[in-house]
C-alpha cells in the first residue's frame, strides 16, 4: 500500500465528494424547477414576477451563506474535503444572482437600458444589489483551476476575499427593501458578521 498522509486517511474518497457535489446541484435545482414549472402552471400566486424576484433573491443570499460557511465548518469539523464543494456552492450563488438580475432586467425593466440605468441610480437598494452582482462576475469567471494558475494562488485568494464585500452589499440591499419581515436582513447580517469574524480571527491568531 502506498504511503498516505493523515489528511488523506481522513479524507473521504473522490467518489464521495463527487456525489456530495451532485447532491448539492440537485438540491439547488429544486427552487429553480419550482419556478420553471410553477410559472406556466400558475402556481406562483397573483404576482408571479414578484414571486420569482423574491425567490431568486432569497436563494442567492442563502447560497452565499452556505459558500461562506464552508471554510469555518472545514476548520471546526476538521473536514478538509469540504473545501472541494466551495466552487459548486459559489457557482450556485452566481446562478441564482444571474436569474434574479435577469428577472429584474427582463420582466421588470423590459430590457429598457435607459430605464435600467435610471433605476440603478434612483433606488439605493438597486444600486447596491447591482454592485453586488457586478462583483460576483469576476469570482464566477475565475472559479476554475486555470485562473488560479494564471493569477497565482495569492492574487486569486485576494480577489476572492471580495465575497465579503458582496455579503455586506447584499445585506444593505435587503435592509433597504423595507420588507414585510424587517428582522430577516439582520439575521443574515449577524451570520455574515460571525463568519467574517471567524475568518479574521483565524487569519490574525497564531492558530492558523
Ligand atoms: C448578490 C446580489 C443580490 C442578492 C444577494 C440579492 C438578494 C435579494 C433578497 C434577499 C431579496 C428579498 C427577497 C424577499 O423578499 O424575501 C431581493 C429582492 C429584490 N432584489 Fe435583489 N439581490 C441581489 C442583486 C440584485 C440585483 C442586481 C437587482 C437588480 C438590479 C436586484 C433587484 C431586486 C428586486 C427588484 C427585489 C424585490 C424588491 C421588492 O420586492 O420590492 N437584486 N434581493
Amino acid at each position: 500500500m502506498p504511503f498516505l498522509t493523515t489528511t488523506q486517511l481522513r479524507s473521504p474518497s473522490q467518489v464521495f465528494v463527487q456525489r456530495a457535489k451532485w447532491l448539492l446541484i440537485v438540491l439547488a435545482a429544486l427552487p429553480f424547477l419550482r419556478l420553471a414549472v410553477g410559472a406556466p402552471l400558475g402556481w406562483l400566486g397573483v404576482n408571479p414576477i414578484e414571486f420569482i424576484t423574491r425567490s431568486t433573491g432569497t436563494w442567492t443570499i442563502v447560497s452565499l451563506v452556505v459558500t461562506l460557511s464552508i471554510t469555518p465548518l472545514r476548520r471546526l469539523l476538521n473536514w478538509p474535503w469540504l473545501v472541494r464543494l466551495r466552487r459548486t456552492t459559489g457557482l450556485i450563488t452566481f446562478f441564482y444572482a444571474f436569474l434574479h438580475f435577469m428577472t429584474w432586467l427582463w420582466l421588470d425593466r423590459f430590457f429598457d437600458w435607459t430605464d435600467m440605468v435610471k433605476d440603478i441610480v434612483k433606488r439605493p437598494f438597486i444600486t447596491v444589489g447591482f454592485a453586488a452582482f457586478l462583483l460576483l462576475i469576476p469570482l464566477a469567471l475565475t472559479s476554475n483551476n486555470a485562473s488560479i494558475k494564471r493569477l497565482g494562488a495569492r492574487a486569486w485568494q485576494r480577489l476572492h476575499w471580495s465575497v465579503y464585500a458582496i455579503a455586506v452589499l447584499a445585506v444593505f440591499h435587503f435592509i433597504w427593501l423595507a420588507r414585510r419581515n424587517p428582522n430577516e436582513p439582520y439575521i443574515y447580517a449577524a451570520i455574515f458578521a460571525l463568519l467574517l469574524g471567524a475568518r479574521v480571527y483565524w487569519k490574525f491568531s497564531k492558530n492558523k
